[in-house]
């Protein structure tokens, strides 16, 4: 516009020349006047445009300002809402990080405390924690809703064991990661990052307890939010030149993953970004996802393992003739019996090969027993902690030997009869049963059999080997948090042995001598059986206290229930009742209750306790072991406490001679006794131990001239183990702690 201004101005300064030559000087004047201007153009030119361009500015700018201001005060108000609304639902996505360390030499617990000094200047709470002063049985699964970040800096050890402080956090981990009774979704919720420590080379264990970690935690469900990281010692082989630049990348990553984590952002990708499918972080994701699957694949390859193993019914053969690809135990029984019949029709001692789906099976000689435990279930009943014992038997430690360790109570057999749970060791000689039962909680990984069909140990080692790992079994308590020192020097002698782990005890051959063997070293015998076998029942040496196992009261729920594999498991079962009947040591019905399955079959239950007039009927609701493809059983099959409890008053009603006695509600367990064991209007349903054995010893001595009977080692039950009693039957010697998940309490053997 100005310029415009000055062209004009120009212009007309050269108009105005021509009309006016009046006065010479005065053009003359005017004329220098203008040439200077026109010699100058170029300098006005460009003064004209810097004003021009100094005021075009100053209006853009001046408009800018008026749009920000405009954008202000909306923002503001649009915080302003948001503020009031963030406020109604602040929500806090990580309330802190614990940081666990398992240290020998203090590497991990440095490593522990600087992440602590950052995790803080994040502006987040850190907690550095001793691995030995956490008890995770306690504590763990309160971490799944705390919303706080678990970091694991876990050192290895010699042959990939976990450091000393370190050891019972990693064992109890372990279990639970293959104890279906703690459930698969245990630690769902729980979000962890591990970081071993380690040295490649110990080639073979390099970071062993890092990797066991990370896979334990995510069997049980809790939430990876970033691979393993691993620090090699190995400086020629670390990735990042030593152990601490290992720690330091990893460190990085975990500090931002934890900040998107604050923030509330859930994966790291949203996957909208312009790098689409070549994005780190997805190819990141995509490998932890590909981490997680072969982990799963691991498991469920470990559990198909376990179906391999399992064998069936005869009724359900048929069906699984086509699936089946090993020759299952009973089958086998079968197949060796006509093996045998062949082999004498032909008189020569040959191997036979047999042909089974097409696949080629081999039998040695009948000389040549097979050994119960195949090596694939040595794998899986190892894997469910079992302790195994040479090639057919087998110890583990019951929780309730845990719980009383750590005086946190006794199982309902401390409550009823006495027994000191934390120096009860419960063991099987034969892991092979002749039932199936659906509330098994080994998931069918056992052998089963009528009878004894394979190699057999004796019995002198079984218990020589049962004792030494249970004592060690125990020793793995010393130091861990809660256990009481007199506790554990006592458990460590073995006072009482529950022959009901797995199997069917009555089936090795040996038993009475195994039953003598206890009896000599002082220590009181348990034996359940499943009342198939009432021959060996009747033949049975004296036992501290024989139980059979009642779960079902007609033949048609029996044959639904137990799922046996005898034909005639009925008359069997009748037959077992009936002999321990004729028994002079105390006897004891197990109940086991399984609503809308068992419990309406009142009237044909006392007529079965009128055939075997046992000492005790113990009643317990049944309890459910999780999902399992072996089992139908759901939680709504499982009866509240109440409903126990209304079931025995109706059942004891019908019993002129029995009476309800003592109550374990903790496991959901009742007592009905024969009132011969209340004398003078007082429950005698405890044992005398020592006076057993002193009877026990007279018995064997007098070549079982010198007899005796219940009432000789009868004592008499405290206040608060009656039926009715304020503590339920829970001891009040000790303290009562209560699970998170009451539905995953177990009620014992
Ligand atoms: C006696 C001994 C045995 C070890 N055994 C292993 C092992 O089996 N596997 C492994 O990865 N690292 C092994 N290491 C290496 C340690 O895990 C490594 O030094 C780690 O940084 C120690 O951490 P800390 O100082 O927190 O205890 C072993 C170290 C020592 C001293
Ligand atoms: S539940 Fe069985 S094995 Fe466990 S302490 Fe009691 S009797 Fe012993």
């Amino acid at each position: 516009m100005l310029s415009l201004f000055l062209v004009v101005v120009l212009f007309t300064s050269h108009g105005s020349t021509s009309d006016t030559k009046v006065s010479h000087d005065a053009h003359t004047h005017s004329e220098n006047y203008l040439m200077l201007i026109w010699h100058n153009r170029l300098y006005l030119y460009s003064a004209a445009a810097l004003v021009f361009g100094i005021w075009f500015s100053l209006k853009v700018a001046l408009k800018k300002k008026s749009i920000a201001e405009d954008v202000a005060s909306s923002s503001v108000q649009k915080a302003a809402k948001k503020s009031t609304c963030s406020d109604r639902d602040a929500e806090v996505y990580v309330s802190g990080v614990k940081i666990f360390y398992g240290s020998q030499t203090g590497t991990a617990k440095g490593f522990a405390s600087g992440l602590s000094e950052e995790v803080k200047i994040l502006g987040l709470p850190a907690e550095v924690i001793d691995m030995k002063d956490y008890d995770p049985d306690d504590q763990l699964a309160d971490e799944s809703v705390s919303k706080s970040v678990c970091v694991f800096l876990v050192a290895t050890y010699t042959d990939g064991q976990p450091t000393e402080n370190a050891e019972w956090f990693c064992k109890w981990l372990e279990e639970a990661s293959t104890d279906f009774r703690y459930g698969k979704t245990y630690l769902k919720g729980l979000r962890y990052a591990v970081f071993g420590l380690g040295n490649s080379v110990y080639v073979g264990h390099y970071n062993t307890v890092g990797k066991n970690v990370d896979k334990w935690l995510w069997m049980l469900s809790a939430m990876r939010i970033m691979t393993r990281g691993e620090g090699d010692c190995n400086v020629v082989k670390s990735r990042n030149g030593s152990i601490q630049g290992d720690f330091l990348a990893w460190k990085v990553k975990f500090l931002k993953r934890l900040q998107a984590l604050a923030k509330g952002e859930k994966k790291s990708c949203s996957g909208n970004c312009k790098k689409g499918g070549s994005c780190k972080n997805k190819k990141k994701e995509r490998q932890e996802e590909e981490e997680e699957e072969e982990e799963k694949t691991d498991v469920q390859n470990n559990s198909s393992e376990e179906e391999l193993i399992d064998s069936s019914s005869e009724e359900e053969e048929s069906d699984l003739q086509d699936e089946k690809k090993v020759v299952d135990m009973e089958d086998l029984g079968n197949i060796m019996s006509s093996v045998k019949k062949a082999k004498e029709s032909r008189g020569n001692g040959q191997m036979v090969k047999l042909s089974k789906l097409n696949g080629v099976k081999k039998l040695e000689d009948e000389a040549e027993r097979r050994e119960m435990i195949t090596p694939a279930l040595r794998e899986a009943l190892t894997k469910q902690g079992y302790k195994l014992i040479g090639s057919h038997s087998g110890v583990k430690l019951c929780r309730w030997t845990k719980s009383m360790l750590r005086g946190r109570g006794g199982c309902y057999k401390h409550t009823f009869y006495g027994i000191e749970s934390h120096r009860c060791m419960e063991t099987t000689p034969s892991l092979a049963c002749a039932n199936k039962c659906v509330f098994c909680w080994r998931h069918h990984t056992n052998p089963v059999g009528t009878e004894w069909r394979w190699k057999m140990d004796p019995a002198e080692k079984i218990l020589q080997d049962a004792v030494e790992k249970h004592q060690n079994m125990i020793r793995q308590f010393r130091g861990v948090p809660g256990v009481k020192p007199d506790r554990y020097e006592e458990g460590l002698v073995v006072k009482h042995c529950a022959l009901s782990l797995v199997g069917e005890p009555i089936m090795y051959p040996e038993i009475n001598a195994f039953i003598r063997l206890l009896h000599s070293q002082r220590i009181s015998s348990f034996l359940v059986t499943n009342a198939q076998f009432p021959q060996e029942i009747r033949s049975l040496v004296p036992v501290t206290q024989l139980y059979v196992s009642v779960d079902a009261s007609t033949k048609d729920s029996l044959k639904k229930i137990d799922r046996p594999l005898f034909k005639d498991f009925w008359p069997r079962f009748l037959d077992s009742l009936k002999a321990l009947g004729e028994k002079r040591q105390r006897t004891v019905y197990r109940l086991t209750l399984v609503k809308a399955w068992n419990v309406e079959e009142m009237q044909s239950y006392s007529e079965l306790i009128a055939l075997g007039q046992p000492d005790f009927i113990e009643v317990k609701g049944v309890t459910y072991c999780g999902e399992s493809s072996a089992s139908s059983l759901t939680m709504a099959n499982v009866p509240w406490h109440q409903e126990v409890v209304a079931f025995v008053q109706q059942l004891a009603d019908m019993l002129p001679q029995y009476e309800i006695a003592c109550e374990h509600e903790h496991s959901n367990c009742l007592l009905i006794a024969h009132t011969k064991f209340k004398v003078d209007g007082e429950w005698w349903t405890w044992i005398d131990y020592e006076r057993f054995q002193e009877l026990v010893q007279a018995y064997e001595e007098s070549g079982g001239q010198q007899t005796f009977s219940v009432l000789d080692y009868m004592a008499k039950t405290p206040s608060w183990a009656l039926f009715g009693a304020q503590e339920q039957g829970f001891d009040p010697a000790d303290t009562r702690f209560q699970r998170r998940n009451k539905t995953k309490d177990i009620s014992g053997c």
